[in-house]
């Protein structure tokens, strides 16, 4: 095993918040949540998201923080050296998993966003409107492109993530945070002020009260708010064994949730009142074309569209590869860690294991029809939807839970305390992050779960 030094740190509690930023913000705020606020029928999504975030997913975020700072250990050991002699270990081996799962599916959709650097910057996608949508399904339909745009993406997250975390991610990220906001609230000004603008507005923004209480659009919220703030896999434990005690955590998670949350609510506010001002746009419908439907169309009313569109795609990439480096950060990690191989020698088998997966993936969203139609839309539909539903709505929850119970029964939360408040680190309430961890969120993602598999059932 090596030893902490070989492991390396941030180089400040800044660096870490960066790094956690550049995980949590990326094609889950900009493509899934605005997919995933379609399909679940708008503003209702987004009230129950927010619960999930705030009540159960930032409680579980410090939680798992703090496992990683306290037991310097990728997922896996990190159990084992709290809780040395116990089983506790799998739901580190799960998270592990889960996160070559999560690679895979998220390989192919950072194709896409690259191939669409290409295409809007070439004008490939012409005025948008309806004809967006046709050309995602073809582009889509081509199995070759597709896996070889998937395996462009992987190429360069691994060759990043074989440099070693810390190179690389805290320059990218330290540009990319402020730039993608400021283009974000841009297209939000312009497309709250295209003609129709307001029925989208109203569709994100006025709940149907009945849609919060359906199991399964609840379901996906708890994945979605998991899946966007990088939980329960231990990406976040793998950073955080990369933290200094000196450095307080309760800061850096508030401003992660801050940011990945406004991202993510941003990201609604440019796409549903651009998609409704599209004539016959159906949100429930689109699936996880959306925004490339919607964003083309968006593009096209701008003066200067190609390069805005082309700058857009860009830094959507690079979003997407800073949280595909954190992916593929808790696998190589957990090998370097326990089997002790080199770092390119463990990306290798990481990245190379992915792809393996990553191709059904690629194939399945038209071009191998059996792939195309594998389950019921409840399951995910296709082969990436499925992948993507076993990782986000039912994996990441359950291994959140379990870290919760972790922490609250077997480690305890006085120890976890004691860690959070080392060297006199600021953090707001400990004692109702205590209630949280060890009643709340448990109860919360046990019920939810439970709903959510009788409602698929
Ligand atoms: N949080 C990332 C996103 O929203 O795109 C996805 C992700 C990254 C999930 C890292 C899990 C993870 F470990």
């Amino acid at each position: 095993m090596t030893t902490s030094t070989d492991r390396g740190m941030w180089g400040s509690r800044f660096a870490f918040v960066l790094a956690a930023a550049g995980s949590a913000v990326g094609l889950g705020n900009i493509w899934g949540f605005p997919t995933q606020v379609g399909r679940g029928g708008g503003a209702a999504f987004v009230i129950v998201y927010l619960f999930c975030i705030v009540m159960i997913c930032a409680p579980i975020l410090v939680a798992e923080i703090v496992l990683g700072r306290r037991s310097r250990q990728s997922p896996v050991g990190a159990f084992k050296f709290l809780s040395p002699g116990t089983r506790w270990w799998w739901v580190g081996a799960v998270g592990v998993v889960t996160s070559v799962g999560i690679v895979a599916f998220y390989s192919v959709i950072g194709g896409w966003t690259i191939a669409y650097v290409w295409f809007a910057a070439s004008g490939a996608l012409g005025g948008g409107g309806e004809a967006a949508g046709d050309f995602f399904t073809r582009f889509t339909a081509n199995g070759w492109q597709n896996v070889l745009c998937t395996f462009i993406f992987l190429g360069m997250a691994a060759a990043a993530n074989a440099g070693g975390v810390r190179a690389g991610i805290e320059r990218v990220t330290t540009a990319l945070m402020p730039a993608l906001l400021a283009l974000l609230v841009l297209l939000a000004v312009r497309s709250l002020t295209l003609p129709g603008a307001a029925e989208g507005l109203a569709y994100y923004m006025r709940p149907d009260f009945s849609q919060a209480f359906n199991m399964t659009i609840v379901g996906a919220a708890l994945g979605q708010a998991f899946f966007s703030l990088s939980l329960g896999n231990g990406a976040m434990l793998t950073y955080g064994s990369y933290l200094r005690r000196s450095d307080g955590i309760g800061r850096s998670v508030l401003m992660v949730v801050a940011l990945d949350t406004s991202i993510a609510l941003l990201a609604g506010l440019i796409i549903f009142p651009a998609g409704f001002s599209i004539v016959g746009f159906d949100p429930a419908s689109s699936g996880p074309g959306l925004i490339f439907a919607v964003l083309p169309q968006l593009f096209a009313t701008l003066a200067g569209g190609t390069l805005f569109g082309g700058a857009f795609f860009i830094l959507l990439v690079m979003a997407a590869l800073t949280s595909a480096i954190s992916l593929l950060e808790v696998p190589v990690a957990h090998v370097v860690d326990r089997w002790g191989w080199s770092r390119p020698k463990a990306v290798g088998l990481v990245a190379g294991s992915a792809f393996l997966l990553s191709i059904p993936c690629a194939l399945g969203n038209g071009a191998v029809e059996s792939l195309s139609n594998l389950a019921p839309a409840a399951w995910g539909g296709n082969f990436l939807g499925v992948v993507a539903t076993i990782c986000n709505n039912f994996s990441l929850p359950i291994t959140g839970m379990l870290m919760c119970i972790f922490v609250g029964y077997v480690w305890r939360v006085d120890r976890a305390v004691e860690e959070l408040l080392a060297d006199n680190a600021w953090f707001p309430n400990p004692k109702l992050w205590g209630l949280l961890v060890r009643y709340v969120s448990p109860l919360a993602i046990a019920s939810i779960l439970l709903g959510s598999i009788m409602a698929v059932l």
